[in-house]
C-alpha cells in the first residue's frame, strides 16, 4: 500500500480488500463492552477540517481514539486560518506537534495531495474530501456495505464485487463521492453507471470507467445498488435546473421509483440528506436504504485505513489483549 491515501486509484484490488478485511475484523470490537483496541497507543492523529463536516469528522475521531491513539481536531473556523493563515504554516505547527497522521477535509481540490509532496510534514496524509476532487475513504466505506449486503449468501467477508451493477445518481459534477466510489467500485470488479441531467455531468465523464445515463428509470431495473448524491448547492454559482420540484421529479428517488429496483437492490446515500430532493422521507426511511448502515460501517473502515497506514506493529485485532480482557471483565 502506499504512503498516503489521496485517490482511490491509490489502492489496487488487493489493497482495496485488505482494507475491507481488516475493517471486518475490527467491526467486531465495536460488538464488545469496551470499544478500544491499543494497537495505535502512542502516535498522533490530527483531523484538520477546512470545510464542515458531521460524518466523516466524527467517524475519523472515532476511528482514532478506538485505537487508542492521541487525537488532536483542528478546525478552520475558530483558528488561525481565519486570520489567514496558510495551509503551509498550519502544517508546520502540526508537524511540530509530531502528528503521524494527518485527515484532512479542504475545500479545494489537491489540497491533500499538497500537504503530502510538500515535505512540510512528515506523517502520511488521509484524504477526508477535497473540493469536488475525491474522498477515498467514503468510497471504502461505501464498498464495505455493498460487499456486506450484495455478497452471494450475505456472508460480509472476502472477495470484491464482481459484476455488481452500481447506479450513482445526481449531482456527479459536483461530487467526490462519485468520483472516488465510480474508481473504487470498477477497481473491485462492479459495473458502474453515473446518471444525472446533462447539466450536471461532467465534461470529460466518457473517459471514466464507468457507463454514462440520462434517464434514471431505464437503469433502475438493472441496478444491484442505487447511490443517491445530494445536490450540492454550496458548490453552485449558477442555475442547473429549472426548480427543484424539476429536478425531483426526474431524478429524485421516490417509493414508485424505488419499486422498480430489483427486489434484491439497496439504496445508498453519503449524507447529509436533502430529504424531498433527491430522496423522499419514504425512501430514506425504508429498510432498504443503508445510509446509518454506511455511518456505522465508516468507523471500521477509517480505523482499518489509520491502522495499515501507521503500519501498527501488533496485529489489528484477533484475539482480545489481556489488558482489555481485564478492563471487560472488570466493566
Ligand atoms: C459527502 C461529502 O462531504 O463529500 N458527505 C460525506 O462525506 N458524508 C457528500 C455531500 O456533502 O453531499
Amino acid at each position: 500500500m502506499k504512503r498516503h491515501l489521496i485517490s482511490a486509484t491509490d489502492l489496487t484490488r488487493d489493497d482495496a480488500v485488505l482494507i475491507l478485511d481488516t475493517a471486518e475484523e475490527l467491526a467486531r470490537v465495536a460488538d464488545r463492552p469496551i470499544k478500544k483496541l491499543p494497537t495505535l497507543r502512542g502516535r498522533t492523529v490530527v483531523n484538520l477540517f477546512f470545510e464542515d463536516s458531521t460524518r466523516t469528522r466524527i467517524s475519523f475521531e472515532a476511528a482514532a481514539k478506538r485505537l487508542s491513539a492521541d487525537v488532536i481536531n483542528f478546525s478552520a473556523k475558530g483558528s488561525s486560518v481565519s486570520k489567514g493563515e496558510s495551509l503551509k504554516d498550519t502544517a508546520l505547527t502540526l508537524e511540530a506537534m509530531g502528528a503521524d497522521a494527518v485527515v484532512i477535509r479542504h475545500h479545494d481540490s489537491g489540497a491533500p495531495h499538497r500537504l503530502a509532496t510538500s515535505g512540510w510534514i512528515g506523517g502520511c496524509v488521509v484524504n477526508a474530501g477535497d473540493g469536488t476532487h475525491e474522498h477515498p475513504t467514503q468510497a471504502l466505506l461505501d464498498a464495505f456495505t455493498l460487499r456486506r449486503r450484495l455478497s452471494a449468501g450475505g456472508a460480509g467477508r472476502g472477495g470484491d464485487l464482481a459484476g455488481r451493477r452500481i447506479t450513482i445518481v445526481g449531482d456527479i459534477l459536483h461530487s467526490r463521492v462519485a468520483r472516488s466510489g465510480v474508481q473504487l467500485f470498477t477497481t473491485l470488479g462492479a459495473e458502474v453507471t453515473v446518471v444525472a441531467p446533462p447539466t450536471l455531468m461532467p465534461i470529460g465523464v466518457e473517459r471514466w470507467p464507468c457507463a454514462v445515463d440520462y434517464q434514471l428509470d431505464a437503469v433502475l431495473p438493472k441496478s444491484d445498488a442505487v447511490m443517491m448524491l445530494r445536490v450540492q448547492r454550496e458548490r453552485m454559482n449558477a442555475a442547473y435546473f429549472p426548480t427543484e420540484r424539476e429536478y425531483a421529479r426526474r431524478y429524485g428517488l421516490d417509493g414508485a421509483r424505488m419499486a422498480r429496483m430489483p427486489e434484491h437492490a439497496i439504496v445508498m446515500h453519503p449524507g447529509p440528506m436533502n430529504r424531498g430532493m433527491e430522496i423522499t422521507a419514504e425512501v430514506a426511511d425504508s429498510p432498504r436504504c443503508t445510509a446509518v448502515e454506511q455511518v456505522a460501517g465508516g468507523v471500521s473502515v477509517r480505523m482499518a485505513v489509520l491502522y495499515l497506514l501507521l503500519g501498527g506493529a501488533e496485529p489489528a485485532v484477533t484475539t482480545r489483549t489481556a489488558e482489555t480482557r481485564t478492563a471487560e471483565e472488570g466493566a
